[in-house]
């Protein structure tokens, strides 16, 4: 379908889902420019939530009563939901409690491999000092520092493709950091930064051709671009609950099977586990290898009550709109003297984040003044320390919209931005 064809949502109508956006900030209209932070939530997730835990609240699995048995199959049913949101079947996708726990697994689990522990295929996984692990200048923290914990354990190097001053990666160069040396290739789908569309395909045919695993980091996509992970060609992946109308202290890591299959696992307890003896134990098939404990339930059923919510919406409609929301912040934001767009590749595929340093104006005041107005934006490293320092920053405004964003809320940040410089008494 084309985007002309694809059909517009509704936003100002949907603002009526998310009961939050009912209230006045300070007086003023809330205007919610956070969702790459956190983003509302729909009422019918914030009630698929409370009915659970009203109607059928137990733990999963292995119960013999009724309410047990009741929990056990929404749990279930949350996961092929949820998987089938990613086009993945079930048992390729393990809970976890967001994406900083689902890409730890994973450096933890290559670390295990290393160290000897799992089955025997997980030696495909093991680690030699030398060998070098590979992630993007643009990287969130939680998919850059379990890569360096890894390689200070293990020996192994850690390399990056750098980003070009436009925003976008030098894939230039990243075919010649990702070598024979190369064993893991983890990346970030859209940078919570720049909000642009990394080269999934390019990134993945460089690592497989020199064997290497990769694993994206897709939090930043999930809620804005139809995925399917499948064919996207990633071994493993990471998204988070609560980034995507879900709750919190909820995530999912996607796994190709072998991959899972051949993983050892990371957390190791209760409800993960065959055979216990005092000695040793065996460990149940994935995605449950990887979910030793008693697992956030609830949480799972309202996120699957928020990517049925998507679904009705449709991810077509979402990022046609959210790219038409986009293209009227990008522009408005070029014209305003003294704002500097991080990232701002002409013809780049994004989604509608946007990173902006205002001269002379530090970001937090940016923050406190537009907040003043109603507006609630991001202030600081969003967690992309290096990413920063790339563009000569250590902070910066962040503006990212969701499905309920609406072309007035824009014009609400352009007008407050556009006052800002003068209120703090920087000259144009
Ligand atoms: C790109 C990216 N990766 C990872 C994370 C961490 O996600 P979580 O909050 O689920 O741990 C975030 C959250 O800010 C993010 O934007």
């Amino acid at each position: 379908m084309s985007t002309a064809d694809t059909p517009r949502l509704d936003a100002a109508a949907l603002r009526a889902d998310f009961p939050i956006l009912e209230q006045t900030i300070g007086g003023e209209r809330l205007v919610y420019l956070d969702s790459g932070a956190t983003s509302q939530k729909p009422r019918a997730v914030i009630d698929a939530e409370v009915a659970f835990l009203t109607h059928a609240n137990s733990a999963v699995h292995r119960g013999a009563h009724t309410l047990a048995a009741e929990a056990t199959e929404l749990y279930e049913d949350a996961r092929a939901t949820v998987a089938g949101f990613v086009g993945a079947e079930a048992e390729n996708l393990v809970w976890t409690s967001g994406a900083t726990a689902a890409l730890n697994l994973v450096a933890y689990a290559i670390g295990n491999a290393t160290a000897g522990r799992g089955a025997p295929a997980s030696t495909r996984f093991a680690l030699h000092p030398g060998d070098e692990l590979v992630v993007t200048e643009t990287e969130h923290h939680a998919n850059l520092i379990p890569w360096q914990e890894l390689a200070a354990r293990t020996g192994a190097v850690l390399r990056h493709i750098p980003v070009r001053d436009d925003g976008t990666l030098d894939l230039d160069a990243a075919a010649s950091v990702i070598g024979d040396r190369t064993r893991v290739v983890a990346f970030t789908h859209v940078s919570n930064v720049l909000g642009i569309v990394n080269p999934v395909a390019d990134l993945v045919a460089l690592a497989r051709a020199v064997g290497a695993l990769t694993v994206l980091d897709a939090c930043q996509s999930a809620p804005h671009l139809a995925l399917d992970l499948p064919a996207l060609g990633v071994d493993l992946a990471a998204f988070s609950g609560h980034k995507m109308l879900g709750p919190f202290g909820i995530g999912a890591l996607y796994g190709r099977t072998e991959v899972l299959e051949a993983l050892p696992p990371f957390l190791t307890g209760g409800s993960m586990v065959t055979t216990v003896t005092l000695d040793e134990a065996d460990f149940l098939p994935p995605p449950q290898k990887f979910e030793a404990g008693t697992q956030p339930v609830s949480q799972t059923i309202a996120l699957a009550e928020a990517v049925r919510y998507l679904d009705r919406l449709g991810m077509d409609a979402v990022h046609a709109h959210e790219s038409v929301i986009e293209r009227r912040m990008m522009a408005g934001l070029r014209e305003i003297p003294g704002v500097r767009l991080l990232g701002d590749a002409a013809g780049a595929e994004r989604v509608g984040i946007a990173a902006f340093d205002v001269a002379g104006v530090h970001a937090h005041d940016v923050g406190q003044f537009l907040d003043a107005r109603g507006v609630a934006v991001r202030v600081g490293h969003h967690c992309a320390k290096p990413l920063h320092a790339r563009f000569g920053l250590t902070a910066s405004v962040r503006a990212s919209t969701s499905v309920f964003t609406t072309e007035d809320d824009v014009d609400a940040l352009l007008d407050g931005l556009a006052g800002v410089r003068a209120y703090f008494g920087v000259e144009s």
